[in-house]
């Protein structure tokens, strides 16, 4: 019997993309994989039924999870779906783990395996499926657009007859996947840019990049590629050194973040109080709670005539190509897991073990065990 891989809708309305693309459905097929598809899983991110080609299109989630031996998502599984899945079925998206914990406890009970996104192991075998920074990406660039949207200015520099248009600043907070892309989107559409962060290696990206660096001379590695939260001094520190770029910024996009914690308030109302009327913030990092004082996580607020936005799920709102990059993720953790069109886990292999889950009615990630069980990890 193939493997049956099955891709329901997602549940939340809002969220636009799909966890497979008829791309990587013949990626799939060639693996000796029969797929399944919820009926218009798809449609949200512009991939209509008729462009998954060889493939059953299912009515319901009911009769897809019921067939399933691997379900492909994005958002973690409901209640309701864990309780649809087969015992021993393999289930592979984000699971958010550290946001309900009861969630984690369901998948155990349920006996499946799950493998969440978000521990994939950051290293350099595991860019393939690096959902973490394929999404970041394509965060920093739309906070950008959205930035350009707001921004009351233009961003390039602009001389006419009508005289000449200085270029907008822009400083970016938080330099990692999201700023990264950030720093470049800005740059391409010819802002003046400049960013921080507390990692001190970052200098270099943005240099690369052609932005200026700004140094505030606290160095905060932690490990994994990470930041570690910073002293009360040093947060002090930090922010004396920034309110003067933030007072002089058009355009503030800030992505700072710490995986499994709040987002670290780095744009404090005295702040954001201190920059010109008009400008504007964008606070990515608003699923954490966010980085400004100020951000309400899914509105747009003006606050002393700044305006400040702080979108959850970006990627989202990029569903084609979001959908394109996630989709390629996830299967190239799933083709690890096939072997001559056979289901196989090998548990010895680093990316596997690190980011599954559960497994067998256990915890197998031993922080979320710790977490969820009660024992020491
Ligand atoms: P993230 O989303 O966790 O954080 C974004 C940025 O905010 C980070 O650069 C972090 O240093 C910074 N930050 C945190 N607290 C801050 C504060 N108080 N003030 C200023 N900045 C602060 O980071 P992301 O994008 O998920 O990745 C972080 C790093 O992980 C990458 O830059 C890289 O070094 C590493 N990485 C490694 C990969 C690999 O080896 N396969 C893949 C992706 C990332």
């Amino acid at each position: 019997m193939p493997i049956s891989v099955a891709v329901p809708t997602e549940q939340i309305p809002e969220e636009r993309r799909v966890a497979l693309v008829p791309d990587i459905l013949k990626r799939l097929t060639k693996l000796g994989a029969e797929v399944l598809i919820e009926k218009g899983a798809g449609e949200r991110a512009y991939f209509l039924d008729a462009d998954y080609e060889n493939c059953q299109v299912i009515d319901s989630s009911e009769e897809l999870y019921k067939q399933a031996d691997v379900i492909l998502k994005v958002q973690a599984p409901t209640e309701a779906e864990i309780a649809l899945m087969k015992e021993g079925a393999i289930i592979i998206g984000f699971m958010s783990p550290y946001d309900d914990l009861s969630r984690v406890a369901k998948l155990r009970d349920q006996e499946v395996t799950s493998f969440s996104m978000e521990l994939v192991p950051r290293i350099s075998r595991a860019q393939y499926m690096d959902a973490l920074s394929s999404q970041a990406a394509i965060a920093g660039y739309k906070a950008v657009i959205r930035a350009a949207d707001l921004a009351n200015i233009f961003f390039p520099m602009l001389t006419t007859a009508a005289g000449t248009i200085r270029p907008a600043k822009v400083v970016v907070v938080g330099v990692g996947v999201a700023g990264l892309q950030a720093i470049a989107t800005a740059k391409r559409l010819g802002a003046n840019v400049e960013a921080y962060d507390i990692r001190p290696e970052t200098k270099e990206q943005v240099e690369s990049l052609g932005a200026t660096f700004i140094d505030v001379d606290i160095k905060a590695n932690a490990d994994g590629g990470y930041a570690r939260e910073l002293t009360e001094d040093e947060k002090q520190r930090q922010q004396d050194k920034l309110a003067q770029h933030v007072a002089a910024a058009n355009v503030v996009i800030t992505t700072a973040a710490i995986p499994g914690r709040a987002s670290p308030k780095i744009i404090t109302t005295a702040m954001v109080e201190n920059m010109k009327c008009g400008s504007v913030i964008v606070d990515i990092a608003a699923e954490g709670g966010g980085n400004c004082e100020l951000s309400q996580p899914g509105e747009t607020i003006e606050h002393q005539g700044v305006i400040i936005e702080a979108p959850l799920n970006i990627p989202s709102q990029i569903p084609v190509n979001a959908s394109e990059m996630y989709s390629k993720n996830l299967f190239n953790l799933l083709s690890l897991m096939i072997k001559d069109g056979e289901l196989e886990i090998d548990w010895d292999d680093e990316i596997l073990a690190k980011s599954a889950l559960t497994h067998a009615g256990k915890i197998k990630h031993l922080g979320i065990q710790s977490l969820v069980e009660g024992v020491s990890a």
